[in-house]
């Protein structure tokens, strides 16, 4: 699979979720775009380890405001996201590994799991819990 490749498949149906569920795809997307591979590589895992910071802390409040009985499990997905992407940035800076492919298996495999899995899980509690909120959101998108 190619995990460059965003597809509506890979969408939770939240606006603001997608929208961040979409980033890092067009972050590789603009790495590519520039300098040599170590580089972008390097830079790819910078900013992927900010994003998650910051996705996840975006998605893990909207779970704990909903009271998402799976959120402990989901959050532990999360810190297994950050230290995969901290231990790959060591390793490829360590000059020892090429970690590319690594990383795009890994890429690939958190959007088809977690992504298209677990934050679909999410998304299914808020339109039990919250109906009316969901509509109006969708309700808004349309506009
Ligand atoms: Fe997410
Ligand atoms: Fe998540």
């Amino acid at each position: 699979m190619n995990p460059f490749c965003w597809n509506e498949n890979h969408a939770v149906g939240l606006p603001e979720i997608d929208a961040d569920h979409r980033a890092p795809l067009r972050m590789a997307y603009d790495e590519i775009e520039s300098g040599t591979v170590r580089d972008w590589l390097d830079g790819l895992l910078a900013r992927l380890a900010a994003y998650a910071q910051f996705h996840f802390e975006s998605e893990e409040a909207l779970m704990r405001r909903t009271r998402f009985p799976e959120y402990p499990q989901h959050r532990r997905e999360h810190e297994s996201f950050a230290v995969t992407i901290s231990c790959l940035r060591t390793l490829s800076r360590s000059e020892c590994a090429d970690v590319t492919e690594t990383l795009m298996e890994f890429l690939g495999s958190w959007i088809e799991q977690h992504t298209c899995g677990e934050d679909h899980r999410i998304v299914e509690h808020i339109k039990r819990v919250e109906p009316d909120i969901h509509e109006l959101r969708n309700a808004s998108k349309e506009d």
